[in-house]
């Protein structure tokens, strides 16, 4: 299961990858957005892929409404028989027994090398806004499981790209771009490999 809220190019990357085979035993059976126009639910609709839209309770506390919208989605990843939950692009927090009972099973996507540049607030273009503003020569990305902090799971991988003296945030969020596309279908790959060694053992 992907979860995306904006243009959805890691879930290109990962449904490109599926139908190259590269995925072994994974495959995307539902989408889900917090966002209803969203980019990435055109790219699922054309990919023939099953979606749905699952938006934050704006009328609850925040912390409330957190809870409320992992319970969804804790119950539609029962419901379709979900072993893995990906995170790319997903701008809501999520928290509570969804996390517990994906633990190890659900990563997320971020565009810079964590622990540096991470936490509530730190997405999009703001990422490398504070890169180029804190001098760094170096980023990149970081695939890692969620826990209930924001981006301080374990890190599962990172790649890393050259800071350019020249570099904008744009010109510095594409060259991350292309390193986060290959990342993520590393990370589900390794993970899906690993779930199917466990559960041949187990059998
Ligand atoms: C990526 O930069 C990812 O790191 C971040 O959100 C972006 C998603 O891009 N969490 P897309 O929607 O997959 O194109």
């Amino acid at each position: 299961m992907v979860l995306v809220s904006g243009s959805g190019s890691n879930l290109q990357v990962l449904h490109n990858a599926e139908v190259a085979g590269q995925l072994g035993e994974g495959k995307i059976s539902l989408v889900v957005s917090d966002r209803p126009d969203v980019y990435a639910l055109q790219r699922a609709k054309a990919y023939g892929l099953a979606a749905c839209t699952e938006q934050p309770d704006k009328k609850l506390p925040a912390g409330e409404a957190r809870r409320e919208l992992s319970g969804r989605i804790l119950r539609i990843a029962k419901d379709n028989g979900i072993d893995i939950i990906v995170l790319a692009g997903f701008l809501s927090i999520l928290t509570g027994e969804l996390l517990e009972q994906y633990s190890g099973r659900i990563i997320n996507l971020h565009p810079s090398l964590l622990p540096k540049f991470g936490g509530e607030g730190m997405y999009g273009e703001r990422v490398h806004r504070a890169v180029l503003q804190a001098g760094e020569t170096e980023s990149g990305c970081t695939v890692h499981f969620v826990d209930e902090g924001t981006d301080t799971g374990t890190i599962l991988l990172q790649r890393k790209v050259p800071v350019q003296k020249d570099d904008t945030p744009a010109s510095l969020a594409k060259r991350v771009q292309e390193q986060e596309h290959i990342a993520i279908v590393q990370a589900v790959k390794t993970l899906t490999c690993n779930l199917a060694t466990k559960n041949t053992t187990n059998s």
